[in-house]
């Protein structure tokens, strides 16, 4: 039976066009959640809107791009004007890298992806936390594997996501009176767009994906697992066993940690 904790419960996703965050709008507005929908591309939102409501869900789209703070205002103060509150942020909106830091061309690149993946974040959520506060809400982050460990190809995504960690767990303490949850999520590879439109050496999308896609966890199941660790309002989910041995033995072998991160970066899976 499909659960119906996030029925009627206002819910932002960042990055709703495509991958994991268009799964997840899926999955929730078969719950009968209320969603507004951001990203770039508006016609693609549009798509997914349309789908959202044809499986149960009330949705607005949401023209954003999260690395412009004036836009990630307007897209707070657009969903409280259509829905007058919010419940439940979800920060998925990101880009990667796959390039060695040596080779890239220009830094802007590493400034790109600071701005999408981690002042995105910072910048929706400060404007989702007075509404937050009043609903006693949740905030997702989806940070990466690549936010717990290094990985050799992706220098400033990693920085990007170890960032995301820790300005999540420091807020996690401050509001925690308020009674607001935040939810860390540690995807490993899973199969969506994100390596197509990973910047390579030149800053420009690579334009197909390095990973065995086939082979990963698809977007579907991804969100599957995430809608769960939101009902059980979890402090953080690490989705593979890799990832969650991984964490132990950091402590008492971290060279061995790196040998996997290179590994699968060889692999591509
Ligand atoms: N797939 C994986 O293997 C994997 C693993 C670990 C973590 N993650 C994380 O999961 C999240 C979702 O990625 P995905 O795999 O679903 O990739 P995806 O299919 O490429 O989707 C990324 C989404 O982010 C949006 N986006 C990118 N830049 C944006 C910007 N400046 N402003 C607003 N939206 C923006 C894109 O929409 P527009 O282009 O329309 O703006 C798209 O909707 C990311 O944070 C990613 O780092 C993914």
């Amino acid at each position: 039976m499909t659960s119906s904790v996030f029925k009627d419960k206002v819910v932002v996703i960042t990055g709703a066009s495509s991958g994991i965050g268009r799964e997840l709008a899926y999955q929730l507005a078969a719950q009968g959640a209320w969603l507004s929908l951001a990203a770039r591309n508006a016609e693609r939102l549009e798509t997914v809107s349309a789908e959202c409501q044809a499986r149960g869900g009330r949705a607005i789209t949401v023209q954003t791009d999260v690395g412009e703070q004036s836009q990630c205002e307007a897209l707070i103060q657009e969903t409280v004007k259509n829905f007058q509150r919010i419940d439940v942020l979800v920060n998925n909106a990101g880009i990667t890298m796959w390039a060695k830091f040596e080779d890239l061309q220009d830094l802007g690149l590493v400034e790109q992806i600071m701005r999408t993946n981690f002042f995105g974040s910072v910048y929706c959520t400060h404007h989702a936390l007075p509404y937050l506060k009043q609903a006693k809400g949740q905030i997702v982050a989806i940070s990466s594997l690549t936010g717990k460990a290094g990985v050799p190809t992706r220098s400033a995504y990693a920085a990007s996501k170890h960032a995301m960690a820790g300005f999540f767990d420091s807020l996690r303490i401050e509001i925690a009176e308020y009674g607001i949850g935040v939810t860390m999520i540690y995807p490993d590879f899973v199969s969506s767009e994100v390596r197509e439109r990973a910047l390579g050496p030149d800053g420009r999308p690579l334009g197909s994906s390095p990973v065995r896609e086939k082979e990963v966890m698809s977007a579907e199941t991804c969100a599957e697992m995430i809608v769960k660790a939101m009902e059980k309002r979890k402090r953080e989910l690490i989705m593979s066993f890799r990832g969650r041995t991984g964490q132990w033995l950091k402590l008492i072998a971290p060279g061995v940690v790196d040998r996997i991160a290179l590994r699968a970066i060889n692999q591509g899976r």
